[in-house]
C-alpha cells in the first residue's frame, strides 16, 4: 500500500521521465559514465520507467547486474517490457518493494537514486537499509529534482543520510538538478 505522506510519481506520466529530449538533456551515459563500469553491481531504487536502466545493464556487461527497484508495479511492467524488445537487459533484476523497504539482498558497488528520495516517506529507514547493502567502497549518488526539492531539504537528506552512517564524497554539478555522492562514513 502506497501512503498520502509523500506525492509518488503516478505510472500514467511516465512518459515524461521517459522521451527522446530527456535523453538529450539528461544523458545516461554522460551522467553514469564516472561510476557505472563493467563488473559493476548497481542497485537502482525508484527506476520508474527505466529511463536509465538498460543503459546501466549494457554498461556493466555480462560480469555486472542491475537490481531496478521500483514501488509500482506499473513502472516495472514498463521497464519489463523494455527489456522484452531489447537485445540487453539479460543481466536485469525487477524487484518491486514497499514503500517502506526495498527488501533486496546481496552487496553493490553502486546505488543508484534519481528523483526518488524526496518520494521516500522515511528517508532514515530507508538510507539505513541502503548502508546494509552497500559494499565497504560502494557508492550511493543522489540526484533530486530542482523544483520538488529545495537547497534546504537536499541539506536535511544528507544529514539523515550522515546519521544513518554515510558521508559526502562529493557533490557533482547537475543544474538544475541537485546531486550529491554518499559512501560510508
Ligand atoms: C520521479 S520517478 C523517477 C524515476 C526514475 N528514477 C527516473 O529518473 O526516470 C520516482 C520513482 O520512484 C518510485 N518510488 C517512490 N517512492 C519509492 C519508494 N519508497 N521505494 C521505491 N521506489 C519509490 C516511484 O514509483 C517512481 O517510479
Amino acid at each position: 500500500m502506497i501512503s498520502n505522506t509523500t506525492h509518488v510519481c503516478p505510472t500514467e506520466i511516465s512518459i515524461i521521465l521517459n522521451n527522446r529530449i530527456r535523453r538529450w538533456l539528461q544523458n545516461p551515459r554522460k551522467i553514469l559514465g564516472p561510476y557505472v563500469k563493467e563488473g559493476v553491481d548497481v542497485l537502482e531504487v525508484g527506476c520508474g520507467p527505466g529511463f536509465f536502466t538498460l543503459d546501466m545493464a549494457q554498461m556493466v556487461g555480462k560480469t555486472g547486474q542491475v537490481v531496478a527497484v521500483d514501488l509500482q508495479e506499473g513502472m516495472l511492467a514498463k521497464v519489463r517490457e523494455k527489456i522484452r524488445r531489447s537485445e540487453a537487459g539479460q543481466n536485469i533484476v525487477l524487484h518491486k518493494c514497499e514503500e517502506d523497504k526495498i527488501g533486496v539482498s546481496g552487496k553493490f558497488d553502486f546505488v543508484f537514486l534519481f528523483y526518488v528520495v524526496h518520494e521516500v516517506p522515511d528517508k532514515g529507514a530507508f538510507f539505513r537499509e541502503l548502508v546494509s547493502v552497500l559494499k565497504a567502497d560502494g557508492l550511493i549518488y543522489v540526484v533530486e529534482p530542482p523544483l520538488h526539492v529545495s537547497k534546504k531539504a537536499l541539506e536535511e537528506t544528507i544529514k539523515i543520510a550522515s546519521d544513518a552512517g554515510l558521508t559526502v564524497v562529493d557533490r557533482p554539478r547537475r543544474f538544475p538538478d541537485k546531486a550529491v555522492l554518499l559512501k560510508m562514513a
